[in-house]
């Protein structure tokens, strides 16, 4: 497959491609507006980073890049549903475990570069859940970052899909980092339990926090205030929206998280879950989107 991709786009002097020794293959973009790296692995988003900026998405030092698994930090697809599920399934659905095909690559005349990559029903899949899908994460590449993720009904079963991309922001220090966006939002409290709790202000970060932000599409806006600069976080498709950092005890007990990662991340996610999942009619799509930018 390296070899046929490199074939393919060698006329893309800003696009190379790699794999690793697990046999994990990597997009990387070098474009003059913005630096990323994408992987085949989880069809994820690993790296981000503008031209004259410094990373946008946290990956943990630990993360690993293998068959099978999901990768720690970037941006993890969930689909075709967001958190744990109520018959054991695993969490987060299983395309982020899969490898995905590249599908295309194109760069325009202003050297933004979209790449397109997909995964359609397989064996594994239809051990899980018995259904035919075709899933497309369109990936574009300029002084932002844009995420479109497509998946269509291309069986002849209805079928209840949900998910979510789940970005992984870098910040300096959480403990100088608020995030506007979200004040006067009802939210539940996965670390308490409580339900319907209302947002006061900004999300401020000092200890473990896992919300989901119910029926708000706002855009939202990191403050990094230790870069002194401003991550900004809009999205379509979606009505939900999870914050999460599992601070000091929570990011120890996971093997692929730095002990300290913690107080360099904030995971804010454009979610479908709850009463925000949709119903798709054989021939049908629903597509969730996540733009990234960075403000001074
Ligand atoms: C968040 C969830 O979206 O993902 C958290 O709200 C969860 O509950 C976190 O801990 C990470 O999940 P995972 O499966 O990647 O460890």
């Amino acid at each position: 497959m390296l070899s046929q991709y490199q074939q393919q786009y060698a006329a893309l002097s800003d696009v190379t491609f790699s794999e690793n020794e697990q046999g994990v293959i990597f997009i990387h973009v070098a474009s003059s507006l913005a630096k990323a790296q994408l992987c085949l692995q989880g069809g994820h988003v690993c790296a981000f980073q503008p031209q004259g900026e410094e990373p946008v998405l946290w990956m943990s030092d630990s993360a690993l890049f293998q068959q099978d698994k999901a990768i720690r930090g970037g941006v993890p697809v969930c689909w075709p549903w967001f958190g744990p599920h109520p018959n054991g399934l695993p969490q987060h659905g299983f395309v982020r475990n899969q490898a995905w095909l590249l599908e295309s690559v194109e760069q325009q005349p202003d050297g933004v570069i979209t790449v397109v990559m997909g995964i359609n029903e397989n064996e594994a899949s239809r051990a899980l859940w018995p259904h035919a899908f075709h899933l497309q994460l369109a990936v574009t590449i300029g002084s932002s970052l844009e995420m479109a993720l497509t998946c269509r009904n291309v069986g002849d079963q209805v079928i209840e899909v949900g998910g979510a991309l789940h970005s992984y922001f870098a910040v300096a220090d959480i403990g100088h980092t608020r995030i506007e966006g979200l004040a006067g939002v009802s939210f539940d409290d996965k670390v308490s339990g409580e339900k319907g709790i209302i947002q006061c202000g900004d999300v401020l970060i000092d200890q473990e926090v896992d919300r989901v932000y119910l029926n708000t599409e706002s855009e939202i806006f990191i403050h990094d205030e230790g870069q002194n600069r401003v991550i900004a976080v809009s999205k379509q498709g979606s009505r939900g929206t999870v914050v999460w950092n599992p601070w000091v005890e929570k990011a120890a007990s996971m093997g692929d998280f730095d002990d300290e990662g913690y107080s360099q991340m904030v995971c804010v996610e454009a979610v479908n879950c709850g009463d925000d999942v949709f119903s798709l009619n054989p021939g049908e799509n629903h597509t969730l989107t996540q733009k990234i930018s960075v403000k001074h």
